[in-house]
């Protein structure tokens, strides 16, 4: 049976929507119960957390009318974070604050012929936060986040992309939701041409055609941590660029202490932690909080030292592949 630390981590994920967090305590529950010999219920619990996580990744976008020429190219769903959760730079926070405050006023606006900023692109290393601020936005606005497949477009539907690029334009002319164009560089460079560079820059006009034409109530979200590769034309066409930095320390340190919150941390140095843990992005300083948090949770000790973090942070280092990005 689920101890009452177990129930409060269950609480507490499912009401910071933290999926990864809420399966893996329900899957902790699980062995528990097989452990003391409860295997029928382990096992019934087991299948159902697969069952839910098979539905999580089902969730496609069958309500958009326009629907079937669409799945494999946009999935949907509808994110439940609260800009609180949030570790942001301030930088980041009030131009987030912007980009809403805008949204909600965007009746006000519109009756002065004034548009709302609702063309964002958004840059910064891997692991800062760009796609997450996508998932924020919506849960703020209380939209659907419909995230285009960029990679996928292009490599699966090469010669037909303008065409589904249109249709996805349709769509957000139609359904007001945050339209997301993750991993962005692929219209805009050479990494993903695939050769056939002549197709690849057509893509990319027929992109700023459509983006240049759009005046929905819908968000566009375009993120990328290739910024080198991105036509300069593209960045005129965005209301808003954003820059995702590494966390500062007290970044780092809202983060480290909010994945913590389940556990005891009064013990902790956290000018130690928050050392150990600079110069990494916000995914991996999750990773590090995570990692920790389940050590304290496997070994049934839920009071969390400053060396515990101190060796998830090593560790994680450690296996860091360092990636290609140069500025
Ligand atoms: N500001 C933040 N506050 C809290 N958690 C964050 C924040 N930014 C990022 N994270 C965490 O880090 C993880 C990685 O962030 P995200 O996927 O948004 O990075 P990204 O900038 O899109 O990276 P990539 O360029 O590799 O796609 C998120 O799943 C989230 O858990
Ligand atoms: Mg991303």
């Amino acid at each position: 049976m689920a101890t009452a630390e177990q129930v409060k981590a269950l609480i507490e994920s499912h009401a910071s929507n933290d999926e990864t967090r809420f399966y893996a305590v329900a899957l902790q529950v699980a062995a528990k119960a097989a452990r003391q010999g409860h295997r029928q219920w382990a096992q019934a619990l087991r299948d159902l957390v697969d069952r839910s996580r098979q539905h999580q990744k089902q969730l496609h976008v069958a309500n958009l009318g326009t629907s079937n020429e669409l799945v494999g190219i946009l999935t949907s769903h509808q994110p439940t974070y609260r800009l609180e959760q949030a570790s942001l730079s301030s930088e980041v926070a009030s131009r987030l604050d912007r980009v809403l405050m805008e949204q909600r006023e965007r009746q006000r606006l519109r009756e002065y012929s004034l548009q709302p900023i609702h063309k964002l692109l958004l840059l910064g290393k891997p692991g800062t936060g760009k796609t997450f601020t996508a998932s924020l936005l919506a849960a703020e606005l209380k939209l659907p986040l419909h995230v285009i497949q960029l990679d996928g477009l292009i490599t699966k539907y090469l010669g037909e992309t303008a065409a589904k690029l249109r249709l996805v334009f349709e769509t957000i002319q139609q359904s007001r939701g945050v339209y997301l164009f993750d991993e962005f560089d692929a219209l805009g460079g050479e990494r993903s041409a695939g050769g056939d560079v002549g197709e690849i820059r057509r893509v990319l006009n027929s992109f700023l055609q459509f983006l240049e034409m759009e005046s929905s109530d819908s968000l566009i979200v375009a993120a990328t941590n290739h910024p080198q590769l991105l036509d300069h034309a593209l960045f005129r066409r965005f209301d808003m660029v954003i820059q995702y930095p590494l966390p500062s320390p007290q970044v780092i340190k809202h983060l480290l202490r909010s994945r913590l919150a389940v556990l005891n941390t009064e013990h902790v140095e956290w000018n130690q932690a928050v050392k150990a843990c600079e110069g990494l992005s916000h995914g991996e300083i999750v990773r590090i909080a995570d990692w920790t948090a389940k050590n304290a949770v496997l070994k049934e000790d839920l009071t969390v030292g400053t060396d515990a973090i101190l060796m998830a942070a090593k560790d994680r280092r450690s296996s860091i592949l360092r990636d290609a990005f140069n500025d």
